[in-house]
């Protein structure tokens, strides 16, 4: 009979083909993710390995990764066995350029790569989150980079038994591959998929995401098998005609179960073979087994006796297994062990993987394993496991904590007393070492093993209980399991308790406040940072600062400023008093306090605290802290209306965050940064910061931070006359902040509103109304904004947007009580705060109440020109434009036409430079109403402002092709296309494919 892998695929053409395309689509940089699905034995492997070949053929790097059932609890299992044997081929210099040195975080996430001694990790103070977010970006950016020089493929097989930060892993990069030459390609078995909830998540999500392909593979047809008997004993077609239709019934075309059937009736000598012919395929001799159970079981029962025991231990070791430890663990002599492994190899149960220098056993298919393994029965199993965990534990010797993870896989399974400190011992160490990487899912899992046998057994004197137990809570904590966190938490309360150690209780309350916190119950919060500050009295200074911090944020969140301000206060006053030196914590007090005067003023004294929180960060070392002080302060500079020091205050916190290759730091600032370019009026900037930034927090999750960017990219739209795309921004704002549920503010369980979030909302909506003449609809979401700005203490917030719009809107109602209310409220806000945006906008407020209430132009006049000169001095061009158009009318209105065409040129002049496009047909329109010629609208003939690859996509579209045609001509992606068309809209002011058809054809752009 021919070996299964020498036959030719059989009746997989369209499979084939189908994968064949989606690998030359990732060859050409549209980089695809498809999982082969089906269940055990149908051939997903051998169709993975079809595929791997034709990329190899190509010129792709090829490299595949398999999970074991044993192995769902090591971190980055599969990917460290697809990447770690074409990581270790490659020179220390060219792996760190690939890495841009990330080499240590390589290690981290890959320890076997390194020898361990580039471990050292600098102190940059970011949170888990965040440094998690950091590895799998930096591994994705990685893959980018190797993949540019050769197209990838990465096969990930049997993803049933994935470990969960594999999983998180590869739903990360492949939401990141949509321009690369990547292929990932893996399986599963779906009849195992339910078992593994990450792997069902991750699937649906990416599904959703259209990041992923799953193709179901069919059993092979009644003439395949026929072909693949034919094959297999060389025998013709139609040879075996009842035979293989009776095959074909019995294992419904599965190749697997064809293959193992054949071998037991070989075996059992049903089939034989005579003059080279092979006889016996009448069907009345043909005795079928009840189930291709039962055909595996018969095939491991007619080995010898040291081979079955053998087979046994392998199927307990459960992955693939070096030669020295199927010795150690069968306790045969070597001459014997050869002899059994020859046995099992020649049988074609175990197969020969790996390198020659390090040569490993693997079952031939996983469906041999399972049978093996359940067959032994728990007890036999569980005994196995003692006898593997132990040799195992002899064979590493004094590196055996380094394979933490396997022992304790062992041990646990081992289910014996004798055993349970070791457990114990290694299920802490293989803990610790998930949390390195941030495998908290891994981490926890282990963690409660070890707090479990700690539990059973009371005999284990030595484990570390406690430290088990706390850290157990705060990995239940950054998974976000909180009453699990705080059922823990309680226990660890009630121990420290006993030992009567108060400084342990206080901190302890302090991780419940936390939880409690995160999970939304802020007076549950609250109430436990007090019992900890009780708790505290007699315990450091520094804990006593800890609890207040926290205490001075939940109030903050809670929409109480002005009590958080003087909790934090009080804080820094005890740190001063106990002499704390703690510099990262002082500088993380001094930051909120910058953060929460921003709000409330005086800027002044916020200004103050974001310099001493940029000292004590510098002093800490701690580049995060460094980052978060220059991202306080450039957002303050920016409220405070100082360009420069916002200008200089981002291009450190990019510096930084460059330095610490963060993905997500970059995206905050860039929140700041597409404000900063609206007010200066660098519009073009401002959208293309905007819209790159919204694609990037969707893609890595920032719900937090998107709906303030679609609120200042919708404002920029909206005042570029976009309307339409300006409320599809503002309506996904007021979404995601959770506009409708507006009233929960003081609702005392209900999760408080995210300020940050939901007042910029308002703000969208109620610009928009306001640009669409629906004054008293901005007015009354305006000054709802206003309510739950101010109701929180966030009164900068009111003063720098809310109030403008509002204040306007009144005006243009013609509701003049309400304007005036606003605009007094602006001023005294503006000067107790020293806010000069505020009192800029003060004085155009008022000079137009003088003008349109009190029909006094004339003293509208100074009012307005100062309005103007001070929102030009910030600057805030955009505005100060407005201001001065409005300026311009009361110049004409009382007589001074002169001076009034003057200024209307000067703000015609600001606004078509920006493509303010009411504002802008508006002014020229009363240009034309007092006898001054508009200048021409500036478009460059010809190119009007396109790039070349612009205009080429725009006479594409003028030829009517879709996005998908243009990318095919230009070798681009769709999205790309998309992309460029964007731009190309917001340049022309066009909204659509049929006027830039029409612009397109209008400027002779078809022909050139
Ligand atoms: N299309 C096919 N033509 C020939 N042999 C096949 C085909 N598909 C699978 N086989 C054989 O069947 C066996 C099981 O296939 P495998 O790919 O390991 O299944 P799976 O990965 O789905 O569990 C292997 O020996 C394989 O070579
Ligand atoms: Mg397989």
């Amino acid at each position: 009979m021919t070996k299964a892998e020498e036959t030719p695929l059989i009746g997989r053409g369209a499979d084939v083909a189908l994968l064949s395309r989606a690998l030359d689509d990732a060859g050409k940089g549209s980089g695809r993710t498809v999982f082969v699905v089906g269940e055990g034995g149908i051939g997903k492997t051998r169709l993975a390995a079809a595929i791997a070949e034709r990329a190899r053929k190509k010129g792709w790097t090829v490299v595949s990764g398999r999970a074991y059932p044993v192995e769902t609890g090591v971190p980055y299992a599969v990917f460290s066995d697809a990447l770690l044997p074409l990581l270790r081929t490659m020179e220390p210099s060219h792996l760190s350029v690939l890495t841009r040195g990330g080499a240590p975080e390589f290690a981290q996430m890959f320890p076997n790569l390194s020898s361990g001694s580039e471990k050292s990790r600098q102190s940059t103070g970011a949170d888990p989150a965040e440094l998690k977010a950091r590895l799998l970006w930096n591994f994705t950016q990685f893959l980018g980079r190797l993949s540019a020089k050769q197209p990838l493929l990465i096969l990930l097989e049997n993803l049933q038994w994935a470990d969960a930060s594999s999983l998180e892993l590869l739903h990360f990069v492949a939401r990141q591959i949509e321009s690369q030459r990547l292929f990932l390609l893996g399986t599963y078995n779906d009849a195992d998929r339910d078992s593994n909830a990450v792997l069902r998540n991750t699937e649906q999500s990416l599904t959703r995401l259209g990041a992923l392909t799953v193709h179901k593979l069919a059993p092979l047809s009644h003439s395949d098998v026929e072909e693949l008997v034919g094959q297999m004993f060389g025998a013709p077609k139609g040879a075996t005609g009842h035979f293989t239709s009776l095959l074909y019934g019995w294992t419904r075309g599965n190749p697997f179960f064809v293959e193992e059937t054949l071998k037991s009736l070989i075996e059992s000598h049903a089939l034989s073979r005579a003059d080279s012919r092979w006889t016996g395929w009448e069907i009345d001799k043909l005795q079928l087994p009840a189930s291709i159970r039962d055909v595996l079981k018969a095939r491991v029962e007619r080995l010898s006796p040291n081979a079955r025991n053998l087979v046994n231990l392998a199927a307990v070791v459960g992955t693939r297994a070096p030669y020295e430890t199927l010795l150690k663990v069968s306790g045969l002599s070597e001459k014997d062990a050869i002899a059994a492994l020859d046995e099992l190899l020649s049988q074609r149960i175990l197969e020969e993987t790996g390198t020659v220098d390090a040569i490993r056993y693997d079952f031939t298919h996983p469906l041999l394993q399972q049978v093996i393994y359940s067959d032994l029965g728990q007890a036999r199993a569980r005994l196995l496991h003692g006898t593997v965990a132990e040799s195992l534990e002899s064979l590493y010797g004094d590196d055996a904590v380094a394979h933490a993870d396997e022992l304790a896989l062992h041990f646990a399974r081992a289910h014996s007393s004798q055993l349970a400190r070791k457990t114990v011992l290694y299920c802490h160490a293989a803990g610790r070492a998930a949390l390195e990487k941030y495998a908290n899912r891994e981490a926890a899992n282990y963690l409660a093993i070890a707090l479990e046998t700690l539990d059973r057994d009371s005999s284990i004197q030595d484990a570390p209980g406690d430290e088990i137990l706390t850290t157990l809570a705060r990995t239940r904590q950054r998974l976000g399991e909180y009453n699990a966190a705080i059922e823990l938490w309680e226990r660890a309360r009630a121990a420290a308790a006993k030992r009567g150690e108060r400084g342990a209780i206080a901190d302890v309350e302090h991780r419940m406040g936390l939880a409690c916190y995160w999970s939304g119950r802020h007076a549950d919060a609250l109430a436990h940072y007090e019992a900890g500050l009780a708790a505290a009295e007699a315990a450091s200074a520094e804990t006593v600062v800890r609890l207040r911090l926290a205490k001075g944020i939940a109030l903050q969140d809670l929409g109480k400023l002005q009590e958080a301000q003087s909790e934090v206060e009080a804080a820094l006053v005890s740190a001063a008093a106990g002499g704390v030196e703690n510099e990262a914590l002082l500088s993380r007090a001094h930051r909120a306090l910058l953060l929460m005067y921003a709000w409330t003023g005086p800027l002044a004294l916020a200004g103050d605290h974001g310099r001493q929180a940029l000292a004590h960060a510098q002093a800490a070392g701690q580049r995060m802290l460094e980052w978060t002080a220059h991202w306080g302060l450039a957002l303050l500079t920016g409220v405070s209306g100082d360009a420069p020091a916002v200008a200089r205050h981002l291009a450190e916190s990019d510096r930084l965050a460059d330095a610490m290759q963060s993905p997500l730091l970059p995206l905050w600032s860039a929140e700041v940064a597409v404000q900063y370019r609206m007010v200066i009026g660098e519009w073009d900037t401002a959208l293309a910061i905007g819209e790159r930034t919204i694609a990037a927090a969707q893609s890595l999750n920032q719900r937090m931070l998107l709906p303030r960017l679609y609120v200042w990219t919708g404002l920029i739209y909206l005042w570029r006359g976009s309307t339409q795309k300006a409320k599809e921004y503002f309506d996904l704002a007021w979404k995601l902040a959770g506009g409708e549920k507006t009233g929960s503010l003081n609702g005392a369980d209900a999760r408080p509103l995210d300020i940050p979030s939901i007042v910029p909302a308002h703000l969208g909506l109620a610009s928009y109304h306001l640009a669409l003449g629906n004054p008293v609809e901005a007015v009354r979401i305006g000054e709802a904004g206003l309510e739950i700005a101010d109701g929180s203490g966030y009164i900068v917030w009111s003063l720098q947007w809310l109030l403008p719009v509002v204040g306007e809107a009144a005006l243009v109602a013609r509701d003049f009580d309400r304007a005036a209310r606003h605009c007094a409220r602006m001023r005294v806000d503006a000067e107790r705060l020293g806010h000069r945006m505020g009192l800029a906008f003060a004085d155009a407020c008022d000079g137009l109440l003088a003008w349109f209430r009190d029909g006094d132009p004339q003293r509208a006049i100074p009012l307005l020109r100062s309005g103007a000169e001070q929102l030009e001095s910030l600057p805030f061009p955009p505005q100060a434009a407005r201001v001065r158009r409005r300026l311009a009318g009361a110049l004409l209105e009382v007589g001074q036409p002169e001076e009034g065409r003057r200024e209307l040129k000067k703000a015609h002049d600001v606004l078509a430079k920006l493509g303010a496009a009411d504002e802008l047909t508006g002014t020229r329109e009363e240009m034309r109403e007092r006898g001054v010629r508009p200048p021409p609208k500036t478009v460059t003939p010809g190119a009007a402002g396109l790039t070349g690859r612009e205009i080429e996509i725009a006479r594409m579209v003028a030829t009517r092709k879709s996005n998908k045609e243009i990318g095919g001509a230009l070798q681009i992606s769709a999205r790309t296309v998309s992309t460029h068309l964007s731009n190309i809209f917001m340049k022309l002011s066009v909204t659509s494919r049929g006027e830039l058809a029409d612009f397109v054809r209008q400027n002779g752009l078809l022909d050139t």
